[in-house]
């Protein structure tokens, strides 16, 4: 099965000054699509070729899992972006996030300060536990949190190519800037299609 790089759901100069389109064409346009190249040339003629990709991040180590592992994670970040205004957080998901951390303001804190401590390349995540609680996790290089049993419903990539051409090296102000662009849509049918 040849896996494909994804379009971005969003024009790629809409999330600008937060995100630049310039990221993108790096950061998707090459890092990305460098992942999705690499997947396809090592799993040919190999036990992987005809798994979904979601089989062969369960099933695979070393280069084939980093590689698939970084396919997926993009492909999901990039949904976690929108360029129009955040909409209001529906009042079920809301009681759940303050339930679970106290309010919005303290998710954001404790999601933020993850974000900035993991050391070197990884995400953080916003994962349901399957058991109606939240939890913040961090994950090193191409880890992903699916791989404990835990649903993914938001990531911040933290590698240094997600913000070095507009950040340079201030990783706290690309996390700043990557609050406003949640696509809470997005968050929330995550964790609705977890409930079902
Ligand atoms: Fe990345």
């Amino acid at each position: 099965m040849e896996h494909t790089l994804p379009e971005l759901p969003f024009k790629p100069d809409s999330l600008a000054p937060h995100i630049s389109a310039e990221t993108f064409e790096y950061h998707h346009g090459k890092h990305h699509a460098a992942y999705v190249n690499n997947l396809n040339k090592l799993i040919k003629g190999t036990e992987f070729e005809n798994m979904t990709l979601e089989e062969i991040i369960s099933k695979a180590k070393g280069p084939v899992f980093n590689n698939a592992a970084q396919h997926w994670n993009h492909s999901f970040f990039w949904k976690c972006l929108r360029s129009k205004q955040t909409p209001e957080l529906d009042e079920g998901f809301m009681m759940l996030i303050n339930k679970t951390f106290g309010s919005l303001d303290s998710l954001k804190t404790k999601f933020s300060e993850a974000a900035l401590s993991l050391f070197g390349s990884g995400w953080v995540w916003l994962v349901d536990n399957r058991d109606e609680t939240l939890s913040i996790v961090s994950t090193q290089n191409a880890g992903s949190p699916a791989s404990e049993g835990k649903k993914p419903l938001l990531v911040i990539d933290v590698w240094e190519h997600a913000y070095y051409i507009d950040y340079r090296n201030k990783r706290a102000d690309y996390i700043e800037a990557f609050w406003p662009l949640i696509n809470w849509d997005f968050v929330m049918r995550n964790h609705m299609k977890e409930k079902k």
